[in-house]
Order: structure tokens, then sequence, then C-alpha cells
């Protein structure tokens, strides 16, 4: 199951970090490297950066970091080996023939992966190619909807056929197991028999950040229909609800060029959207938008634009999702359909210009569209000055709070004064989504000489002969830190001219990943590099003097514990004289 060193090295040497993160990350280029905000956790300051030449990422803030193999290891959720297929297949190289299907060793994410991808070609082509009387319905339903060929290629919309087992039998012909399937919610089970759970039903893949599908949704093709209008699929190991936002991968790059995204709540809304050539347009999918969809589309772009039903369910959804994306940090803005429309209707009726000139004409701020709200129920300026409130205590940045303050003062008529009062009285309670922001920051590594000294060997490969040639008897009771020198060590002992982001190969797991290219990050291109040359060597030398002398210093506390029990021990007393002598020579010497 392992691929060849040769075939990742050109895997690696085809493919570019910074286009890999760029499909998930917006980054900016400041000074020597690319900035973006850390798809990991909840931050506005961009600390996490790119570093073209050594190509490798790293987060400032939560300490993750890595190669463009960890990034995607980390993003995706997937081992070393996936994380190299994938980027073998971007870059259009072929790797060796692995035992597929339903090997062991794969994991259940990837397993879940191949199933639904898998499953989204054999819709796909049901649709396309099915011959049955379903397959024509479906294919005159899409028509009816003016969904042509361009749309069903973007978004690879499929057909599951009008039968029990139809889907079943493929299921079985993949070598697969069924219970990867029926995880994934294309097979059902009852009394021990399985069979197809998206029966006559158009098929709408739900792709991730990579491309791959990790989930479907399915509507019926008849209206009248008794059974649900939507079929979602359950969550699993690579998919939970409210993290994911449909069409986001196909509209990313639009969204990144044009830095706004258009926000809708159907998967019809979407497809009719882009359709008509407005092509920045992303669906939350039923629920109501989350606070990760929210950081999610955050890391594209910072405008987002509400484009939801108009009648007041829609207003309502709209209210909220505003909050949602004011917290995170995004500046959204809603556009108000008329009651009787949604986006999807509006956009036949009109055409994609119509959209794209109310978007740039008459997109409401949040101020203004709770004094929409506020007209429309009747009430005054006060309580749509009081929601504004609630909406700042929202806004994690004072600037950006303190520009929407002004506008929400301005807008009411309240004074700046009375709307800030009313702010540090209530001061919500931040809210802290627990599941989601996870910076890692572990304890490790231990503060000391040790981990300043592995950090110049990281970088500076070349003085791994000094030290390994002057290590003396050290030992090294950390054994993550133990690891990480033996590694070290057995490259130097080989004579591996290795590269220093070549350890980033060898760590592909936290903390030694994220510790590697920190070290790697922080050197940067010195101006004159013989002299830090030296200046490392000595440090080196220094670190391991001053090492040894801890250890002799530990050994002589131990032997004087050992002499207070037999004071008359002769031969404990000259060894101590012996430790004594070494010990005031380590503090002496320069080296
Ligand atoms: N939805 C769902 N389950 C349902 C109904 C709706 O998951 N039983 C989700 C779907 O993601 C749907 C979205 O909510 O796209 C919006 O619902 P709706 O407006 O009813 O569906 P449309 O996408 O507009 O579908 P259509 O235009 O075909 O009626
Ligand atoms: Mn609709």
């Amino acid at each position: 199951m392992k691929i060849p060193e040769h075939k990742i090295e050109e895997v690696r040497s085809a493919t570019d970090i910074l286009t890999v993160v760029q499909g998930y990350v917006a980054l900016k280029k400041r000074g020597q490297n690319w900035f973006g905000l850390c798809p990991w956790h909840a931050e506005t300051q961009g600390s996490f950066s790119v570093h073209t030449g050594k190509q490798i990422f790293h987060c400032f803030s939560c300490g993750r970091g890595g190669n463009v193999f960890s990034f995607l290891m980390e993003m995706e959720r997937v081992s070393f080996t996936e994380a190299v297929k994938m980027l073998a297949e971007r870059a259009g190289i072929e790797l060796p023939a692995m035992r597929g299907g339903s090997d062991e060793e794969e994991s259940e994410s990837e397993q879940l992966v191949k199933a639904n991808g898998l499953a989204r070609d054999f819709f796909y082509k049901q649709l396309t190619d099915g011959r049955s009387a379903g397959a024509e319905e479906a294919r005159r339903y899409l028509e009816s909807r003016g969904y042509g060929s361009a749309v069903i290629e973007r978004y690879l919309l499929g057909y599951a056929p009008d039968s029990w087992d139809e889907f079943t039998k493929f299921a079985r012909s993949t070598g697969i197991p069924t219970t990867v399937f029926l995880q994934a919610g294309l097979l059902k089970e009852k009394d021990g028999r399985y069979y197809d759970a998206y029966r006559h039903r158009i098929i709408f893949p739900i792709r991730n950040l990579a491309g791959r599908v990790i989930a479907f949704g399915g509507r019926r093709l008849r209206d009248e229909a008794e059974t649900a209008k939507y079929i979602n699929s359950p969550e699993s190991a690579v998919y939970r609800k409210g993290r994911e936002l449909f069409g986001l991968w196909e509209a990313r790059n639009d969204i990144r060029t044009r830095e706004e995204a258009m926000l809708v709540e159907g998967y019809t809304d979407c497809l009719s959207l882009v359709m008509a050539g407005v092509s920045t347009a992303v669906a939350s999918l039923g629920t109501a938008l989350t606070e990760n969809q929210a950081r999610l589309v955050k890391r594209f772009a910072q405008n987002v634009y509400i484009l939801y039903d108009g009648d007041n369910a829609g207003l309502g959804a709209a209210r909220r999702a505003i909050d949602v994306l004011l917290a995170a940090g995004t500046s959204p803005r809603v556009i108000v359909l008329p009651p009787e429309e949604d986006p999807d209707s509006y956009v036949r009726k009109h055409g994609g210009e119509a959209v794209w000139k109310l978007k740039n004409e008459s997109a409401l701020s949040p101020a203004e569209f709770q004094l929409l709200l506020a007209k429309h129920s009747g009430r005054n300026a006060s309580e749509a000055a009081r929601r504004l409130v609630e909406s700042a205590a929202l806004i994690e940045s004072p600037v950006e709070q303190d520009v929407f303050l002004r506008e929400a003062a301005e807008q009411t008529g309240v004074s700046l004064d009375a709307m800030r009062r009313e702010l540090d009285r209530s001061r919500a309670p931040i809210r802290q989504d627990s599941q989601q922001v996870t910076p890692p920051r572990t304890n490790w590594p231990p503060p000391g000489i040790l981990t300043d000294l592995a950090r110049t060997l990281i970088r500076r490969p070349e003085l791994r002969p000094v030290a390994f040639a002057n290590w003396a008897s050290l030992r090294i009771e950390d054994p993550t830190m133990r690891e990480l020198f033996k590694v070290m060590y057995e490259e130097w002992r080989h004579g591996d001219g290795r590269e220093p982001v070549a350890l980033l190969d060898v760590f592909v797991e936290p903390p030694l990943r994220d510790f590697v290219s920190d070290s790697l990050f922080e050197s940067g291109e010195s101006e004159d590099a013989d002299r830090a040359l030296d200046a490392d060597r000595q440090f080196v030398l220094d670190s391991l003097r001053n090492l040894e002398a801890d250890r002799v210093r530990e050994e002589l506390a131990d032997l004087k514990r050992r002499l207070t029990k037999s004071p008359d021990d002769m031969d404990l007393l000259t060894q101590m004289q012996n430790l004594m002598k070494k010990e005031k020579e380590l503090r002496r010497k320069p080296t």
C-alpha cells in the first residue's frame, strides 16, 4: 500500500502549495509570503501564511503548519497516502495500481468518499444515458426548469431510478462493503434486506472543497407525491451538516476573484442563478445558516449577499443570517425580493442582469434592513436600534463594530452615544462555538535549551555533523523530542544531504509537524548568511555544553544522595570529585 518515494517526489514537484491552499483560503501577498485567515479557527487578523519558496504553510496563531501533503491531510481529514493520491490526480500523474476496493487499510472516510464517487457516476449515467421511462421523465423535468447540459455537467446532477434495487445491485458490484453505502445513506435496510434510498429522484451531489462528493440531496420528481420533497444524506465520517455549502466548490474561484458571494437557501435557487450568469451563488441547504458555513464563505470573500425568499419566512431567515455572518467577521448585505418571489422564480422572470443590478443598487446594509423590518411590522426606529446593538455585539473587530454602530445610529436617528451605552450595558456574552474552534496549541515542546537546539538543527542540516560529533553522553527524556533527534541523527549518519523541509515528510502529525514547520518558517533569508551560520554553530556548541553541564549536575546530585547514605564509600567519593572537576570545566570552557 505504500506509494514509492520517487512518485511522491514527482507529485510534490508537480504541485504548487500556493494553488492548492488557495482552493481553500483566500491569500494576499505581503512581503515574501502570502497571508490569509486560518481555515481551522475563527480569526480576523490573518495569521495563516504560505511560504512559496519553502513550499510550507504555518499559522502563527494556532501553530498548525506543514507541507502541501499535511495541508490536505488536515483539511480533508485524509491519510498521507490519500493526500498524495488527491494531488497526483490533480497533476495528472498516474500512481502504480494499489489494491483498491475493500482494502481494510483504507480509512472509513476514504471508503465513504469512494462509494459516493461511484454513486455519483451511477446517477449521472442514469440521467444522461438512462433508457427507462423514469429517466426520460427526469430529463424532461430538468429541461422544463431550464437546466441544460451545462448545469448538469457543472454540478454532475443525476437521476436515481424508479426502482427498489437497481442502485443496490450496482452497489454490490463495486466491491465496496454494503455497510459503507448504508453509512452514506445511499442504501436502506429493513429486516436484513437492502433497498435503494433514493428512488425516482433528481440527484444533487454535494462536494467538499477538494471537489469530492461527500453527500447527496435528492428531489422528488412529482410534486403530488406524498413523500418528502427532498431527501438528504445523513451525517457520516465525511459529512457533517451545517459545515458545507452547496455549490461552493463550483463557485469558489468566481467568489474569490469578485470578493463576494451570493448566499441562497435552495439547490434550485443556486442552479438557476448560476445558469443565468450569477456565478457566485452558493446554498446553505434548508437548515438555517450556521456559523461554520459563514466561516466557510469568509475564507473566500468578505462580502456576502443574502438572497432569500421574499416572504416573511425569508425575511426572518435573512435577519438571523445577518447575525451569523457578522459574528463570522464578514460584511453581510441583504437583497430583498418581492414577497411572492424566490431567487429561482425571480431570476427566471428577470434574468441574471437584473439580479446583479439589484445587488449593486439596492442591497441593504444590516441597518437599512432592520429599519425595513421595523417599518413592515409597524414598529419604531428605536426597536430597530436595539436589534442593531445586539448585532453589533457580535462583531469581533472593534473597528468594524464602531463603523457598524455609526451607520446604525445614522440610519435610526438614535444618538451614537446612546447606542454605545446600550452596547456596554448588554455586552452579549461572546458566543463560543465550542465544536469548531480548536486551536490545538499543545503544551509541547517544553521550553529549554534542547528545544532551541532542535529548532536550530531543523533549519541547519549542515550543523548536524557538529552537533552529533559532540553529542557526548546526552540522553533525551522527552519521547517526542527523542524521536525528532533520532530522525535527524539517522539522516546525518546515512549522509542524507536532505533539504530541511524533507523533515515534514517524516513528521506528518502534530506536534512534530507543527514544530518543524514553525522552526522552518521563522528562519528568514539572512543577508549575512555566513555570519549567521557561524553564530548558529556557536549556539549549537554552547547548547551542547550547557546540556552536558546540566546532566553532570544531576548526576552529582544523585551521587550526593547516595553518599549521605554510605559516607565511607571511597569509590563514590572519587567519582564525585571527578564529576565536580568536569562540571567546573564545562562551565568555564569557551568552545
Ligand atoms: N429542503 C430539504 N428538505 C425538504 C425541503 C427543503 O432539505 N423537505 C432544503 C433543500 O436543500 C432545498 C431548500 O431546503 O433546496 C429550500 O427548500 P425549497 O425552497 O422548498 O426547495 P427548492 O430548492 O426551492 O426546490 P424547488 O425549487 O424545486 O421547489
Ligand atoms: Mn424553490
